[in-house]
């Protein structure tokens, strides 16, 4: 499967330099491993699970543990989105041969496990060499979290790069404008009967770090991207498009990007903010996670 192609045409030459600058610098995203001790797991009676490294949007205030994990991008030639699927393998585990769905991408190692947590294990949509009804591509959900997307889209459609054509000026009066345009729905779940939901993003400042590795966003904020960091948005988002795995790693529940007006007392109103127990996560701070991922039920 090809997830490399033109994704930010006309900038791999500037990329290389930028890259060998910024690589040696200590800036936000480097090494910052989050909690390696959070889901209690057992490493028998199913396959998969274990200590596990993931890219995830990182979590800054609240009781979560580490960031969501990211789900990498892929914009087929129509302009429909879909979540990239690591490529799947046999394997000998224990004596059991298992299937493996686990890839190199952008300097890391992706795989299914990153999922795995919550629950999300045992669901259809996450097993290996599962193929779903609807392909990788993510559809909108029946009742989504922002009017651009009730009044523009039905429960089940795909979403096209079209859709977010107002992407650098998008608002909905919760924050700053500019920071990016959301969407909530769903990924390898048609015809199952679990829901993995998801959160897309088309941002502006996603462009801009995996194109520069720096950016100065409307809220005043400035993001950076170490060198490796960059080299993973690169492979994993396009066109400004990031998407990830929408449960929160504390207890399970969907946060939202610029969903709550509450979420301004949190200082949460351009992040992604979850109103269970106020965790906050922010999409323009990747980072390197490690935890404990459950083996699926397998
Ligand atoms: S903060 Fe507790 S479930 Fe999200």
């Amino acid at each position: 499967m090809s997830v490399d192609d033109d994704k930010y045409p006309g900038d791999s030459g500037r990329r290389r330099f930028v890259k060998g600058v910024v690589g040696g610098a200590s800036l936000a995203g480097v090494g910052a491993v989050g909690s390696a001790t959070v889901n209690s797991v057992t490493a028998s009676g199913g396959s998969g699970g274990g200590t596990t490294q993931a890219m995830a949007i990182e979590n800054t205030a609240g009781p979560a543990p580490r960031g969501m994990p990211q789900i990498p991008i892929e914009i087929d030639g129509d302009g429909a989105i879909r979540g990239v699927w690591p490529e799947v393998t046999s394997t000998t585990e224990q004596g059991v041969q298992v299937q493996v769905a686990e890839m190199d991408m952008g300097g890391q190692t992706y795989s299914s496990e990153w999922f795995q947590y919550c629950g999300v294990e045992t669901y259809t949509g996450i097993q290996p060499g599962f193929e779903p009804e609807g392909g990788n591509y993510f559809h909108s959900g029946a009742d989504p979290a922002y009017q651009w997307q009730a009044d523009a889209m039905s429960g089940g459609d795909r979403f096209t790069v079209d859709l977010f054509s107002d992407y650098e000026t998008w608002g909905n009066g919760i924050g700053v404008e500019g920071m990016g345009k959301p969407a909530t729905g769903t990924w390898r779940s048609q015809g199952t009967e679990d829901v993995i939901t998801i959160q897309l993003l088309r941002s502006p400042l996603i462009e801009e770090l995996a194109n520069s590795g720096s950016v100065r966003a409307p809220n005043g904020e400035t993001y950076e991207a170490d060198g490796d960091t960059q080299e993973w948005l690169q492979a994993s988002t396009s066109q400004g498009f990031i998407a990830w795995l929408n449960k929160c790693t504390h207890f399970c529940c969907v946060p939202g990007f610029k969903e709550n007006e509450g979420s301004a007392r949190y200082d949460a109103e351009n992040g992604v903010y979850c109103p269970c127990h106020q965790s906050v996560y922010v999409p323009f701070q990747i980072v390197s996670t490690v935890f404990t991922s459950r083996p699926r039920p397998d």
